[in-house]
């Protein structure tokens, strides 16, 4: 920290927002890579005196605080919301150190208190009753719909008082598995309304990840929709949900209620399979339940969500977050990151079955009463303007998107942005992955695409997209840490191209080197945390052990957080992606243990070994070896059918990009595979092997090279 502190000191006497990007340090086009750590972004003047944060020194002065007095700096901002009896003392309590005992991070313990209340209740109160929470656009062109505060107060009510009919209890589980319909978010609310704790399940997952995930926390309601509409294609929803309810009832797990919402849009609810009994239409029940629902009051410290991510195992994580520090984190980090203020109408492209969809679809932006646009469709559907088109209709200010998008949409001609205004604008957000070089500043090196050669060297989601007038905040944080840990404030500070700048308010993020000794100054290492903050996760669930294991025993004192991360001569971070077994893939993490699982799953394959490559689009790619049972022939069915059992087992999204048959696997002579030697191979660098004398068999080797166009 205090050499954080000494960076942004410096930083301070920097002249903020001067000259705008004409600054003679400002970032020149068509430099190369190399020179990036120098280049300055500034936010222009104008930008910069109307932010909540609009100097670095304003940033150091609050930093400061919240790390010398974490107690009081976020007891004030908690003040804000509504509680029904204040927290006790300490205000705070933590270990973080495995060392000491167990690992324990409480915040704002004895505090009483409901988000959704905060979210809603206290909103309409304040008068924002008929202010837009939500524009809702379908995935048809002219498809939309909207619900006011007041609105989504009243469905999130009847909702609340249908589960609690059915038997919904304070600290039960409600799995849901559905698209982006308002029906979402309203479920999301009526569950913490009610103290019931919600698993969203990315409505992409397979019927058996769904499976794995209902058997893992017994819920007593799973809902879902018939089905949904995302670009073209129809995707049957319910029928995923119906297999994955037989498959957790043979493993012992059977669910009471399905509520199931009739998207008329893409099925009619006579062609939707039905289990009797089991099986109950929203629009059947719902609307019949009072608009009004008394809230059931939490501990800070209750459970609010349960959200399965992967791991370096097979067996997804159960990341669990409570109500009191979540909360305040969420609508914190929100407010300042984006610079939000109440004229803001804001747009995050995530789908609430990630973290992101959480934080910052739904509880950060409702938290500060802010609109929001969700949006059910293909970004590009039906053409590569469909963002800003929606941008244009709804007057989007805040845009937050992932780098996959951005370098997707990049690919296709410019005409598709410019022929929308986009006047708009003021923010752009990023998140999920290094955009460096991708996609803040746009390398054509790494697109083999004819097209790309229109867009040479431009920083396009910068220049293109936000017309070089808004701040990117390319934000750095983890489903575990609930919100921001690193970002840029847009006024606060000048910008650098593909860095996520410097740590939010209480988070002492420190880079240590492989012996778990923390470095200054310039260096790169593993990105820890040091001291807990609110939005902190605090176990996975069932499972306290392995939250030890894999996040507090690699780094003795420290949460570690799985990622490589430089720092410059200025301070800045720059994260450099997984140093685990985790493949970033579209932002979405994917264990390599559980595609491998997926694939020796196949009849025909005795093993695999995954490997993440560099993809254009997608940040990274999976890239499988494969070997066959004895005397299986490899063939273009064979390689179609292990996709297709990957997709199966995990979903579409988990496919592998590439599979290489391989006879033999490098090995050690302790039998383990030496990933990377097949990490060098998938990448075809094949002139940096290193040493393979201590394999098993070393000419495994060159017979993976010659099979490597097979
Ligand atoms: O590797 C980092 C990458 O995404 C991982 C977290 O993934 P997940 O929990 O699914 O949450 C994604 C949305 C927060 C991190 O460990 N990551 C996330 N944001 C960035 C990033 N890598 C670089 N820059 C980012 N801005």
């Amino acid at each position: 920290t205090s050499d954080h502190l000494r960076h942004v000191e410096s930083m301070a006497t920097m002249p903020s927002g001067a000259g705008n990007i004409s600054h003679p340090n400002a970032v020149i086009l068509g430099e190369s890579l190399a020179s990036e750590e120098n280049d300055l972004v500034f936010p222009s003047d104008h930008f910069s005196r109307q932010a909540h944060v609009s100097s670095p020194q304003q940033y150091l002065e609050m930093y400061k605080r919240s790390i010398e007095d974490p107690a009081g700096f976020w007891s004030d901002i908690a003040a804000t919301f509504f509680w029904k009896q204040k927290w006790g003392q300490p205000v705070y309590s933590e270990n973080l150190d495995v060392r000491k005992g167990d690992i324990r991070i409480e915040w704002f313990r004895g505090g009483i208190t409901n988000i959704c209340y905060n979210c809603l209740d206290t909103n309409v109160e304040a008068g924002l009753g008929d202010k837009i929470a939500f524009y809702w656009e379908g995935n048809e062109l002219g498809v939309d719909a909207t619900l006011t505060y007041t609105q989504l107060l009243h469905n999130v009510c009847q909702l609340a008082n249908y589960l609690k009919d059915v038997g919904v209890k304070k600290g039960d589980a409600v799995v849901v598995y559905l698209p982006m319909l308002m029906e979402l978010p309203i479920t999301m609310l009526a569950c913490a309304r009610i103290g019931a704790v919600h698993s969203v399940v990315f409505a992409g997952f397979s019927a058996e990840s769904l499976a794995q995930r209902i058997v893992d926390c017994k819920p007593k309601v799973v809902i879902t929709c018939n089905a949904v509409k995302r670009g073209s294609k129809v995707i049957h929803l319910k029928d995923i949900v119906d297999a994955a309810l037989i498959e957790s009832s043979q493993s012992g797990v059977s669910v009471d209620v399905c509520l199931t919402y009739e998207n008329q849009l893409a099925m009619k609810r006579e062609s939707t399979k039905w289990l009797e009994g089991r099986d109950v239409w929203w629009q059947d029940v719902i609307p019949k339940y009072p608009t009004t629902c008394a809230v059931d009051w939490v501990d800070a410290e209750d459970p609010l969500f349960l959200l399965y991510t992967s791991g370096s195992t097979g067996k997804p994580k159960g990341v669990l977050h409570t109500t009191g520090g979540y909360m305040v984190y969420a609508a914190t980090t929100f407010k300042y990151a984006f610079d939000y203020s109440s004229s803001d109408i804001y747009w995050c492209t995530a789908d609430c079955g990630w973290i992101t969809g959480h934080s910052y679809v739904t509880y950060g932006p409702l938290l500060n009463g802010a609109t929001a646009v969700l949006y059910e469709g293909a970004p590009n559907y039906p053409d590569p303007g469909r963002c800003w088109d929606v941008v244009d209709k709804y007057k989007v200010t805040i845009f937050y998107t992932a780098p996959t998008l951005v370098r997707s949409l990049m690919r296709d001609s410019d005409k598709y942005v410019t022929r929308y205004s986009r006047k708009s604008l003021r923010v752009l957000g990023s998140v999920g992955e290094p955009i460096n070089p991708s996609a803040w500043r746009f390398s054509s090196l790494l697109l083999s695409d004819s097209k790309a050669s229109l867009h040479t060297q431009k920083e396009w989601f910068f220049n293109v997209v936000g017309d070089s007038k808004c701040p990117i905040s390319d934000t750095w944080w983890q489903t575990e840490t609930g919100g921001f840990m690193i970002t840029p404030l847009p006024g606060a500070w000048p910008q650098k191209p593909g860095s996520a700048t410097f740590p939010f308010f209480g988070v002492q993020a420190v880079i240590v080197d492989e012996k778990g000794v923390e470095i200054e100054g310039e260096c790169s290492g593993y990105l820890c945390v040091k001291s807990s903050w609110p939005g902190a996760f605090r176990t996975l669930y069932g499972d306290h052990e392995r939250y030890e294991t894999t996040y507090f025993k690699p780094f003795p004192g420290y949460y570690f957080s799985g990622d490589g991360c430089s720092r410059d001569k200025d301070g800045y971070h720059w994260l450099t992606g997984r140093v685990d077994d985790v493949i970033n893939v579209s932002g979405h993490r994917i264990g390599t243990a559980e595609v491998e699982s997926a694939l020796v799953s196949h009849p025909q394959c005795a093993e695999a070994a995954v490997v993440g490559i560099e993809h254009e689009v997608k940040g990274q790619g999976i890239y499988a070896f494969v070997t066959l049972v004895e005397g299986v022939p490899y063939s273009e069915e064979l390689r179609k059918s292990l996709v297709l059992a990957v997709r199966k087992q995990i979903g579409a999204f988990a496919a592998p990009d590439r599979i290489h048959w391989a006879p033999g696997l490098p090995k050690t002579r302790s039998g383990k595979i030496m990933r990377r030697i097949l990490r060098k191979i998938a990448s075809r660098q094949l002139d940096e092997l290193g040493d393979t004398s201590t394999l098993a068999e070393p000419n495994v080797v060159d017979q993976l090279i010659a099979l490597a166009d097979v």
